[in-house]
């Protein structure tokens, strides 16, 4: 792989960042009902809306977008939210290489959570391998963190690290 450059994406970036998102996010078909998947994922206006809330963190092979990570705290949590590898540069170590960089970004809480739909097993696999383990009440942790649809939460699971004391 390339030698990957990691950096905060700025509005100038919004539109390449959503190519992403949106492509990667066709894979959901594979496990979304029909009537629940969403095409496009992302607009730019969800984008932007997110952008007020987290911090939006990409991950560039050469001058090429390959990768979207989202990094926001919430109470006394850091939650690492909508995750997107190009599928061409997917299985590369890109993703992990993202996730270790907003990891050692968190500042002011030890606990990070991860959000994923039950049936996406290329996140969950990697969230395992990065150390992340299921949490004991996944419903408990989605209502008092994250503001999704109904639908989406009772598809998902989430996952939890804690960060050691440095
Ligand atoms: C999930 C995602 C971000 C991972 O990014 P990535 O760059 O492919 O991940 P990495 O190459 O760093 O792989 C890390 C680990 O993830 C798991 N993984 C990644 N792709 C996988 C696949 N197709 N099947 C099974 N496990 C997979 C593996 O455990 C892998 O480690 P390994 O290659 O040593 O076995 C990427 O697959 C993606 O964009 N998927 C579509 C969108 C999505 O599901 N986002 C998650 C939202 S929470």
């Amino acid at each position: 792989m390339t030698a990957p450059l990691i950096r905060a994406l700025t509005l100038k970036d919004r539109d390449t960042a959503l190519t992403v998102i949106n492509t990667a996010a066709h894979w959901y078909r594979e496990f979304v009902p029909e009537a629940e998947f969403h095409d496009p994922e992302m607009t730019a206006a969800d984008w932007e809306a997110e952008g007020q809330r987290m911090k939006w963190w990409g991950v560039f092979l050469g001058e090429r977008l390959a990768g979207v990570m989202g990094l926001e705290y919430i109470r006394d949590v850091a939650l690492l939210r909508h995750a997107y590898v190009l599928p061409e540069h997917q299985r590369q170590g890109v993703g992990s290489h993202l996730l270790d960089h907003l990891e050692a970004q968190v500042q002011g809480v030890s606990r990070i959570v991860v959000g994923t739909y039950a049936g996406n097993h290329k996140a969950r696999h990697a969230l395992e391998k990065a150390g992340y383990h299921l949490s004991v009440d996944s419903e408990a942790v989605l209502r008092t963190y994250y503001g999704i649809s109904e639908d989406r939460l009772r598809a998902s699971v989430t996952y939890e690290k804690l960060l050691s004391p440095t």
